[in-house]
């Protein structure tokens, strides 16, 4: 049995595709984003040094798709962190990016992965989602 309780949040017209909405729940900030239709809400809180996650911009990220070509894809979809640019995908939680894991050489274009982040072990640690659900046409977050 879950401890989680509905918290209503919003009508579900008023936070449109690509909108957010920074709200407060039992003590805990939490950012409730509307991706092409679909609703999340994601602790507002970077793992890596607890900034403001929630505030951060809500882009893509690119990937390889051949030898020499890289292309953008996942748009509005990735949550980047205003500090330090750690990425997150805000549908799942997980790292997209975790810039603390790689690091670019001066002068050369290639991206390796960063030997002494390696060695301690470093995870790419998940952002807390809650769940959301839209009941009557208002979205409700589950603390
Ligand atoms: S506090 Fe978020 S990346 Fe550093």
């Amino acid at each position: 049995m879950t401890d989680e309780r509905p918290h209503p949040v919003c009508p579900a017209a008023s936070l449109p595709p690509g909108e957010r909405r920074i709200i407060e729940i039992e003590g805990r900030s939490i950012g409730v984003f509307n991706v092409d239709g679909e609703f999340y809400a994601v602790a507002n809180v970077c793992p890596h040094q607890r900034a403001p996650l929630c505030t951060g911009d809500l882009t893509g990220t690119t990937r390889a798709s051949g030898v020499d070509n890289i292309e953008w894809h996942r748009d509005g979809e990735v949550l980047a962190c205003p500090w330090h640019g750690w990425e997150f995908d805000v549908t799942t939680g997980e790292t997209v990016f975790n810039p603390h894991r790689w690091s670019a050489t001066t002068y050369q274009t290639d991206v390796l992965a960063n030997p002494e982040a390696v060695e301690r072990g470093e995870e790419d640690p998940a952002i807390q989602m809650h769940r959301v659900d839209v009941d009557d046409g208002i979205v409700v977050v589950y603390v």
